[in-house]
């Protein structure tokens, strides 16, 4: 199976570096994903190809116009049901937990916001839903977009080693244990004895405290 993403930007180049690389090529190389850069402005309706407006009732900065994002998005699902987000910065706080729903679908589609925000009637007629990254404020919604079908990418079958994905940090509600590697020591720092006894049951328990001690000093509960 593949999942489609299928992304609505004004600015389709900001893609090929970070989809061009890595994990996320070699999972649309061997068809584990499928993800499609579209750029606003084929829909716009004039020769100056114009997607942005000020907005009703004034105040500072453009608004994002619906008629070109809308008709984008019908078009290219051509009556398929598909999952819509709005990368916003107000939107619902993008995690773990939903990086795996997301995982699940067969079609997303990920409309990038800019400047002061999009058209509310966006959301209404397409019956989408708006997610933020964090709370911080970007310039755009790309990055934002590219985070999203990174951390969904990754959790598909066979775009990573199963084992990586049910050890790692947020995966049971816990931050991942520290890792060490060679030298066993390095600029007078010892890596813990526990990991070079070979006791498995006494370097699981250790790891099982670290994340839970990491998990109790870094991880925000906000919900
Ligand atoms: N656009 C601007 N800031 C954003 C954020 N933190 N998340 C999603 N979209 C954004």
């Amino acid at each position: 199976m593949t999942v489609r993403f299928s992304i609505f930007t004004l600015f389709p180049d900001m893609f090929a570096g970070p989809f061009g690389e890595s994990i996320i090529r070699r999972a649309v190389e061997n068809g584990k994903v499928q993800i499609d850069i579209h750029d606003i402005r084929i829909w716009t309706h004039d020769r100056h190809r114009t997607a942005d407006d000020r907005p009703y009732g004034g105040g500072a900065g453009m608004v994002l116009m619906a008629p070109p994002i809308v008709e984008g998005v019908e078009s290219v699902l051509a009556g398929k049901p598909a999952r819509v987000l709005i990368t916003s910065a107000g939107g619902r706080t993008f995690d773990q937990e939903m990086a795996q729903e997301l995982a699940a679908e067969d079609d997303l589609v990920l409309i990038c916001g800019h400047y002061e925000g999009i058209d509310a009637r966006v959301t209404t007629l397409l019956d989408a839903e708006e997610v933020s990254i964090g709370n911080y404020v970007l310039t755009g919604g790309e990055l934002p977009a590219m985070v999203i079908v990174d951390s969904v990418t990754r959790l598909l079958p066979g775009v990573i080693d199963d084992a990586s994905i049910a050890e790692e940090s947020h995966q049971d509600g816990l931050v991942e244990y520290p890792h060490y590697t060679r030298p066993a020591e390095y600029r007078g720092l010892a890596v813990p004895p526990v990991l070079l006894s070979g006791h498995h049951a006494e370097v699981a328990k250790w790891r099982l405290e670290q994340s839970i001690e990491r998990t109790r000093t870094r991880v925000q509960t906000s919900k």
